[in-house]
């Protein structure tokens, strides 16, 4: 059996196209979507990742903001900056970039982003109202991952979900998402005992590990859906300097019911979702005033 692939740029291009319409009908209406982007210091990942968001903005007809400081930044010259977003009635979305420097607090930086705002979904009172199934704006990833399921018409109520990695970005979320649909989650991970004796029962078997081609087919369940939200660049062997998941993709597409491929699945979605957080949030704001 070969998986059918899901793929997240068709996905992504259909959703975008939805995303530009509200956009325009809003910037008519006296409302531009706008998003300001906060990257400090220079992980080349976090370039490409905001420079993904910021072109994705712009081809969405959503205004974007960038603010780039140095890796030795004051944490309170990036706090000044948030509060001077917040209360800019223009600005909708505010995201900053993660991982900081190891000098910051990155909790005490995501508190300071105004829940309205918080397009990312990380802030506190975000993951508590998640948690609690009141309406919130939901991270990025975990809700890509659900549209995509939806987009295959997944059987999620009653289905094993297994989700390996328990992150506040992905893992936490992704398995309060999944249980709200009706699966019952398992969330595996460093010190899970038997990995292979969970991973090989779920229906739906979601990867957010980092770790290179971690999962290989012979730890899924026959038929099953495999998501990948692993985005690792090899920096040896013959494919160096290739994108890659934290699954092994030759092996799992012969054994899995669906897959996701590393690049153009989970990746994409992300942005797409923090475009439809960021155009959501102009909504309310348009509504309001
Ligand atoms: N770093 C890795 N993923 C993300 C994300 O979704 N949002 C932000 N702000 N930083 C990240």
């Amino acid at each position: 059996m070969t998986a059918r692939i899901i793929d997240g740029n068709a996905l992504s291009a259909k959703l975008r196209g939805e995303l530009a319409a509200k956009a325009a009908e809003l910037t008519a209406q006296g409302t531009q979507p706008c998003l300001a982007v906060i990257l400090v210091g220079g992980d080349p990942a976090s370039a490409v990742y905001v420079r993904n968001k910021v072109a994705g903005c712009e081809k969405a007809g959503i205004k974007s903001l960038k603010f780039e400081y140095p890796q030795d930044a004051a944490p309170a010259d990036v706090l000044a900056r948030i509060a001077e977003l917040n209360a800019d009635p223009s600005v909708h979305g505010i995201l900053v970039q993660l991982p900081l420097p190891k000098h910051f607090d990155e909790k005490a930086v995501l508190e300071a982003i105004s829940v309205e705002k918080d397009v990312d979904g990380f802030h506190a009172e975000n993951v508590g109202r998640l948690s609690q199934g009141q309406e919130a704006f939901v991270p990025c990833t975990p809700n890509g991952v659900m549209e995509m399921l939806k987009s295959i018409e997944a059987p999620l109520r009653g289905a094993e979900a297994v989700v390996i990695g328990r992150s506040n970005i992905v893992g936490k979320p992704m398995a309060m998402l999944l249980t709200a649909a009706g699966a019952t989650v398992t969330v595996c991970h460093s010190g899970t005992r038997d990995l292979n004796f969970h991973t090989r029962r779920a229906d739906i078997l979601v990867a957010a590990i980092g770790k290179p081609k971690f999962v290989t087919g012979d730890m899924i369940r026959p038929g099953a859906i495999v998501i990948d939200v692993g985005i690792n660049r090899l920096s040896s062997g013959p494919d160096a300097g290739k994108l890659c998941g934290d699954v092994d993709f030759e092996s799992a597409k012969d054994v899995a019911g669906a897959i996701t491929p590393v690049p153009g699945g989970v990746g994409p979605m992300t942005i797409t979702m923090l475009l439809a957080n960021t155009v959501e949030s102009a909504t309310r704001a348009a509504r309001k005033a």
